[in-house]
């Protein structure tokens, strides 16, 4: 079974974009690292972007079928996209959300996400780790 690790709007500028608040690691990087952090998990990670909401939304459907679990970065759609949200609610293995950055910490429109509500737990403002402990815990739901 897959474990699906999802990421949407910009995320594939990381590296460059806003560094100051993303960090430098790239998006390179980070498919690098959650695959490595799967392997010595022994999930079979497959790591995603997209900038385009109905493919996120068939990529959920999907993940919702295969009772997959999932890493969700849903980066500005987590703000104001139900349609995301309604996706997420179909899923039924953990659905873990993740923010590189402390939202919570930032401009009001980023600090309430849609998804939340429907995610199993949140992570936001440990930077690209909080991949790392996504994964983690769902290895140890297994
Ligand atoms: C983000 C936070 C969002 O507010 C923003 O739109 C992103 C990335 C994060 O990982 O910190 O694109 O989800």
């Amino acid at each position: 079974m897959k474990t699906y690790v999802l990421n949407g709007p910009n995320l594939g500028r990381l590296g460059t974009r806003q560094v100051d608040v993303y960090g430098t690691t790239s998006y390179a990087d980070l498919v690098a690292l959650c695959q490595e952090e799967g392997r010595a998990l022994g999930l079979d990670v497959e790591v995603r972007q997209t900038d385009a909401e109905h493919e996120m939304l068939a990529w959920l459907h999907a993940a919702a079928d295969e009772q997959a679990p999932v890493v969700l970065n849903p980066a500005a759609w987590s703000h104001y996209s139900y349609a995301v949200r309604d996706a997420c609610a179909m899923l039924r293995a953990p659905l873990v959300e993740v923010h590189i950055s402390n939202i919570h910490a930032r401009e009001e429109f980023r600090q309430h996400s849609v998804v939340s509500a429907v995610a199993t737990g949140v992570i936001a403002g440990l930077g690209v780790d909080g991949y790392r402990l996504a994964l983690r815990h769902i290895a140890g739901r297994r």
